[in-house]
Order: C-alpha cells, then structure tokens, then sequence
C-alpha cells in the first residue's frame, strides 16, 4: 500500500524539482574499517541516491541491498577476468552472483561491470586478452538464464582507451588508441548487439594533477575561456564535455556513434595533492550536479547522462601508486559523515548531506609523540614503519596535516597506526617513542582521528566479554 500523502508530495516535488534523476555512485570498500553495510544503504537512501555501482558482489553487501530498490551494478574484478573465459565458470559465478538474487524482494542488479579499466597502459597489457571473451561469457551467461533483458554486462573503461589529449587535440578527433583499436570494435559491437551500455570513468582532476600547463577552470564548469573544436567550431567550457564528447567521436569513427555511454566514475578527490580540497570538491561536484539536474549533457550528446560519483566514502586501505589522493575520493568520510556542504540534488540548496547514522567510535584515545623520549635515531624509522600500514596521506604538501612540526608529524602517524590496529595497546610503543593520550591532540585543520568500530574485522570488547563470560560457563559445566 502505497502512502497518498508520499504520492502527492511526490508529484508537486516532481513537478518543482528538476532533480539530478538517478543518481548513482560508487561503493568501494578498500578500507581498514567499514561501516556496516546495512549503515551504508540508509546513507544512501537519506541522500537520494538511487544507483550503486560496487567493486565485486560481496555477499554482506549484496544482503544489504536487498529489498532497498536500489539499482546495482556489480563487478567482477580484473584478477578474475581469466577465470571468467571459461564458460561454465562464468555461468556458475552469474548463478552465485546473479540470479541469485533474483527474487521479489531480492538486489535489483541492472549491470556487471566485468574487470575495471582493464586497458589501462600502465597495466602493459596484462588484461588485453581476457577482458572481452569475459565481457561474452558473462552477458551470454545472463541471456541463458533468462536475465539478459534486464542485466547488461558492460567494461568500464578509462579515458585513455582514446588516447592521449595530443592524440586527439580536439573531441571531433577521438578514435580509440590505435593499439586497441580492433578490439575495442568488437568490444562496441558486441555491446551493441546485447543493447548494453559503453562505461567510460571521466577525471577532470587527473588532467589537472601533474599537468601545471592545463587551464585550471576548464576542470570545472564555470569561468573558463572556451576552446573551439577546429573539426565542428563547436565551444567547449569544460574538460568534462570535452573528454565525453571524444568518446562519442570514438564510438561513431568505429560505426556505433549512437551507442548508450554511461560514465561509470566522476568525481574529485579532497587530500593528497595542491587541487585536491574540499573547496575544489564542492566547486567541481556543484558545477556536475546542476548541469546533471538540468538534464544539459554535452554538446554531441544533449540530454540525460547516467552517471556515478567516485565515490561514496574515503578508503583509506588503497593504493597511492597513482597519488596520494587516492585514499580521498568520498563525498563522505571514512566515518560516513560529511565533508562539505553539497546539494546531492543538483539545486543549489547547500547543506551537509545525510552522514552515516549510529556510527560506532572507538574509545576517545589517542597515540601521540612522547616528548619525553630521549633516543630520537629510530624516530624516522618508525614514522615510517607507521605510514607503511596507516594511511599517512594527510601529512603531505597540500594536504590538511602538511603544516605540523616534527613532533606533530610523528604524533601524527603513530595515531593513525594505532587506530588502524583498533588502539591495540602494543601499536603505539615505537621503542619508546611514543605513549597513549586522552587529550584530543588535533591541531587546527589537521584531525587526528578517532576510528570506527569495523563491522567485520573485530568484536566489540562488550561482545568479546559475553563469550568469555560463555567460555567460563560452558567451562564450569
Ligand atoms: C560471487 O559469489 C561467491 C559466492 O558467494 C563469492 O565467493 C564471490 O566472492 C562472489 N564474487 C565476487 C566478485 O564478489
Ligand atoms: C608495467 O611495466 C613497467 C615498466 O616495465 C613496470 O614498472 C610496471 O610494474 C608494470 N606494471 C604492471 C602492472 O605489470
Ligand atoms: C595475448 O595474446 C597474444 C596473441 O596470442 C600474445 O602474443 C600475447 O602474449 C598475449 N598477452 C598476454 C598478456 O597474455
Ligand atoms: C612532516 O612530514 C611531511 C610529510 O612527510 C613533510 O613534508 C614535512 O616536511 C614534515 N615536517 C617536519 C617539520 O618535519
Ligand atoms: C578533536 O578535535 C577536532 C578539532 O577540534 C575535532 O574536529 C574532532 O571532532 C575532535 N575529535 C573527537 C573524537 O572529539
């Protein structure tokens, strides 16, 4: 039964609002600590979001989801792409994975992103053979089980499977890297043929990071000089347009120039490098999201674009090979609440977004330099050994911790150690160089953090005291 009052309020607020519709964003999950799940789902239907598109098809998460309404797309990452050529392999893992869950009141699954920008260069070919035969075992696994109408397999792919900017100085330029070409052509055939969307993940930031030469306001949608595509005149504001728009170059040089293009990743990330900050977050997302609202798309492609935000919450486990920044993409916090005041919604109407609800913290303690300390020799090499397993990020040049002192500097990377090991009171000794505090030691912008209960990686002592208060039961029968 369907509430009145919600329909009617539902039909002036559609009426009024021109809403971003279908606001989807990515959930990854390369953290030390998690939020749970189910903690997540609600954040995300307090904000509006109706897409998720996940890394893999965790089953917790997948529970979670479950009777949400939520679109989901699913993943397969790229270290199974080689299992996923053999076609039984790929049939059981779309019975595991897909079908599943698929009954009334089970995960609505609209797309599996099979591998992750598997033609990367810098991953030098390692996933060039195994990425399409997966691409066609998967969504002819889904055909054959009845689903394929409705769950379309898809590749989502970076930028640079169209080359370099100077391979293509113009979007009416845009043909896919001549290394791939051909496979990218059976890649946009069979994708046609199955009715499945091309998935390209677009980043204004990365164009801007290392690349001081590129024009700062182009990266975001207001206040930049125009830039005429020599091929049509057509002006381009804003590098965004401009990549999407090579793209669809891309797809018409290779006969597919209609095809449905979603972008899969977008976002802007707010630690670890000069641009990366809250305040060019909350410009480049107000500048996606009106236009998003307003249903403008690109040049080449007026109208609705489906698209996902990179993404939901920071993670603070994943790789900076490509940049510090990495572990700083989220909307949120790795806590789940806010960072900056941002209308999900595309209208403008700032406020902080619905952060995480009934987070659990860890005791209010902390690790901290001991200024008592008198052997200083192994101070860098414990720093060091701290921000090889914590995320030590923040202290870098641009970054929120950048203007601590020495001293500073080491409290704070045994802090973020001693968190990540759930203020084990072993992880903060350092030979001495350190001591527990339960004075908040923060200084200025730079937090030291308090981390969260992790939903999976420990019991909670009230937990572990009920089942050693069992232990001694079961013991004393
Ligand atoms: C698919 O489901 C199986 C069984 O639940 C699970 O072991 C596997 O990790 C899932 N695959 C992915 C990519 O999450
Ligand atoms: C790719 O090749 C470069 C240079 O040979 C090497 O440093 C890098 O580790 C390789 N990457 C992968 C993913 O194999
Ligand atoms: C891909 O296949 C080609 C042709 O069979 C072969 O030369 C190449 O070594 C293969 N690449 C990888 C990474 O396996
Ligand atoms: C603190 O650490 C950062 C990052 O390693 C470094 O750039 C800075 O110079 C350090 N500051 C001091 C006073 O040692
Ligand atoms: C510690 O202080 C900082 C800065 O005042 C504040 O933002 C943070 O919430 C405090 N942390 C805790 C756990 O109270």
């Amino acid at each position: 039964m369907v509430n009145s009052g919600y329909v009617k309020w539902f039909i002036l607020f559609g009426v009024l609002c021109s809403c971003v519709d279908g606001l989807g964003v990515n959930w990854g999950t390369q953290a030390t600590h998690k939020l749970p799940p189910g903690t997540v789902v609600q954040m995300l239907k307090d904000n509006g979001i109706t897409k998720v598109k996940l890394f893999d098809a965790d089953e917790i998460t997948m529970n979670a989801l479950a009777g949400s309404g939520l679109e989901v797309m699913v993943a397969i990452p790229n270290d199974q792409l080689l299992f996923m050529n053999s076609y039984d392999r790929a049939k059981q893992w779309v019975r595991r994975n897909i079908t599943r869950y698929n009954f009334n009141g089970g995960v609505n699954i609209k797309y599996v992103a099979v591998g992750n920008e598997p033609f990367l260069t810098s991953y030098n070919g390692t996933f060039l053979n195994t990425t399409f035969p997966a691409l066609q075992n998967i969504q002819n696994a889904l055909n054959e089980a009845g689903v394929g109408n409705n769950i379309k397999a898809t590749v989502p792919l970076n930028a640079d499977v169209y080359g370099s900017p100077t391979d293509n100085p113009y979007p009416s330029f845009g043909r896919f890297r001549s290394d791939i070409n051909g496979l990218m052509t059976q890649i946009v055939q069979f994708l046609d043929t199955n009715k499945a969307p091309f998935t390209v993940n677009i980043y204004p930031f990365l164009s801007l990071y290392g690349n001081d030469d590129f024009p700062f306001n182009y990266a975001f949608f207001d206040g930049a000089t125009p830039i005429v595509d020599s091929g049509t005149g057509i002006q381009y504001t804003n590098v965004f347009d401009a990549n999407f728009d090579t793209l669809v170059s891309s797809l018409k040089d290779v006969g597919y120039g209609n095809m449905p293009i979603l972008v899969g990743e977008v976002g802007w990330p707010t630690e670890g490098d000069k641009n990366g900050n809250n305040g060019n977050a909350f410009r480049f997302y107000s500048g996606l999201l009106s236009r998003l609202a307003a249903n403008k798309g690109t040049p080449l492609r007026p109208g609705y674009i489906e698209v996902y935000l990179f993404g939901l919450l920071d993670e603070d486990a994943k790789s900076i090979a490509p940049g510090s920044f990495e572990r700083h993409w989220g909307i949120f916090k790795y806590d789940g609440q806010p960072k900056y005041a941002i209308d999900l919604s595309g209208q403008g109407q700032n406020s902080l977004p619905v952060g995480a609800k009934g987070v659990e913290y860890l005791p209010q303690k902390w690790c901290m330099f001991n200024p008592d300390a008198k052997d200083l020799s192994k101070l860098s090499d414990n720093i060091n050994y701290a921000c090889t397993f914590a995320d030590c990020t923040a202290l870098g040049y641009g970054s929120s911790c950048n203007s601590l002192d020495a001293n500073g500097n080491a409290s704070y990377a045994f802090n973020m150690y001693y968190q990540v090991k759930n203020q084990d009171e072993l992880a903060c000794n350092f030979e001495g160089l350190a001591k527990v505090t339960t004075q908040n030691i923060s200084q200025g912008q730079c937090n030291f953090i308090i981390q969260i209960y992790s939903y999976s990686s420990s019991l909670r002592p009230s937990l572990a005291g009920l089942a050693f208060v069992l232990v001694l039961t079961l013991l004393a029968l």
